[in-house]
């Protein structure tokens, strides 16, 4: 059966931009993903009235952890605390979060604050909030084809729920990526084979709900043919 979630939209957001942000006011870079979490809650609260179900968000990647280690311990340290002063909030909002990504090389605790924020909001239906953390899609795509193989092959369907892990989402309708980058670094290649993509120079930290409207006029604007053609036409 599919979940409550699938009949909304499937909005995922590289959110891009917290540092160049922060230099620009002559800000150390932390300071940039600290405001960068304020725009997770502005855009998760905002989600749910503009016809959103499933929002998915690139928070690290595999690769950030080439970053110096002093911002790698800042970004989990923020993702330490978001987790454990936001769950309330996320429970009072109706939101249920998940995370996805290698849980394994995360700094010790976080993995069992994960569990837990998982766990207590798992009743929420007004939104599937996934956060991506230490997440490649390539290394998901590759997991699910040495499973699939194991299991000597399975179907288009079953593979689909191997990339995704559980709880299975949609593909993803709409892609939005801030900052003014305009590429896809290897964030959900597989749920975004037809996904809408929307590039705007807005930095993360400034983006708010008036920009996700925006961004959901222009995917309301657009025609998506999935290989087929806008108008019936009689058949050649
Ligand atoms: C996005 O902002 C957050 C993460 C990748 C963790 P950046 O930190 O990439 O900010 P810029 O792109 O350097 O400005
Ligand atoms: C992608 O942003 C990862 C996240 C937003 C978490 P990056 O800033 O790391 O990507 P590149 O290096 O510009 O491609
Ligand atoms: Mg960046």
């Amino acid at each position: 059966m599919q979940s409550v979630f699938h009949s909304r939209l499937h909005v995922a957001v590289i959110m891009d931009g917290n540092g160049r942000w922060a230099a620009r006011r002559g800000w150390p870079r932390a300071r940039g993903h600290e405001a960068g979490v304020e725009a997770i809650r502005r855009v998760a609260e905002a989600a749910p009235e503009h016809g959103v179900g499933t929002l998915s968000l690139y928070a690290f990647s595999a690769d950030n952890w080439r970053r110096p280690k002093a911002e790698v311990r800042a970004l989990m340290g923020l993702f330490r605390l978001y987790l454990r002063t936001e769950t309330a909030r996320l429970v009072r909002d109706g939101i249920r979060l998940t995370v996805f990504g290698r849980r394994d090389r995360l700094p010790d605790g976080i993995p069992e604050a994960i569990g837990r924020a998982e766990a207590e909001t798992a009743g929420g239906t007004r939104l599937h909030l996934r956060i991506a953390v230490d997440y490649s899609a390539r290394a998901a795509i590759l997991a699910a084809a040495i499973q699939a193989r194991a299991c000597g092959g399975v179907g288009r369907e079953a593979f689909r729920r191997l990339v995704t892990g559980e709880p299975a989402p949609p593909d993803v309708d709409l892609l939005i990526r801030t900052s003014g980058e305009q590429r896809l670094s290897d964030f959900l290649l597989w749920e975004s084979a037809y996904a809408e993509l929307f590039f705007t120079e807005r930095m993360w930290p400034d983006f708010g709900a008036e920009d996700l409207a925006q961004a959901l006029a222009a995917f309301r604007a657009r025609d998506r043919r999935f290989g087929g053609l806008a108008e019936p036409v009689a058949a050649a």
